[in-house]
């Protein structure tokens, strides 16, 4: 199994929560770390990176992070968002994030709902724009949830073997 590594950012814990699921459904071998922790990607031949969707595109930490990403480099990323999934709010961060990759070798992308802060949706609600966006975020409350958590494992056991049997 190659050495692997899972990194996220993470503001109020959802991506974070994420990172560990991923992390437990791989193993003890794995090394889960905050992005501000990583000091080098080059021991690691398959590398999982998570992020919180934040106003539509990818937090700036983790951008920098995306940006410094080896060519030809395994990895995989995941997003959790607030909005619902499957729409242009939730989908266009990951795009933008496979664009900054683009010289890895991208094996897959998993992202699910998360709770939105009481603080973010006072801040997005005062906007007539925004007040629609913090009504469809209230149903996000319960996530992740145990079904993300499952599914978040079986995305990692699906990356792992993407990785081991060369589709990539
Ligand atoms: C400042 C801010 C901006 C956000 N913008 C969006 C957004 O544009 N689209 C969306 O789906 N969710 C948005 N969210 C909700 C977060 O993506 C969601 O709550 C996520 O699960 C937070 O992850 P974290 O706990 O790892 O920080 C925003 C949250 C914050 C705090």
């Amino acid at each position: 199994m190659p050495k692997v590594l899972v990194t996220y950012f993470s503001r109020t814990g959802n991506t974070k929560k994420i990172a560990e699921a991923i992390h437990d459904s791989i193993g003890r071998d794995a090394v889960i770390l905050p992005l501000d922790k990583v000091e080098d990607m080059g021991p690691y031949g398959l590398v999982f990176i998570g992020f919180p969707v934040q106003s539509h595109s990818v937090p700036y930490k983790a951008e920098a992070f995306l940006k410094k990403v080896p060519a030809g480099k395994k990895i995989a990323l995941f997003s959790t968002h607030g909005s619902l999934p499957g729409m242009r709010l939730s989908r266009e961060a990951l795009e933008y994030a496979s664009i900054l990759v683009v010289k890895a070798k991208l094996l897959g992308t998993f992202a699910c709902r998360g709770k939105v802060s009481m603080q973010a949706l006072e801040v997005l609600g005062r906007s007539p724009e925004h007040e629609t966006w913090a009504d469809m975020a209230a149903s996000a409350s319960t996530h992740p949830d145990e079904h993300d958590i499952a599914d978040a494992k079986a995305f990692a056991k699906w990356v792992l073997t993407m990785s081991a049997h060369g589709h990539y």
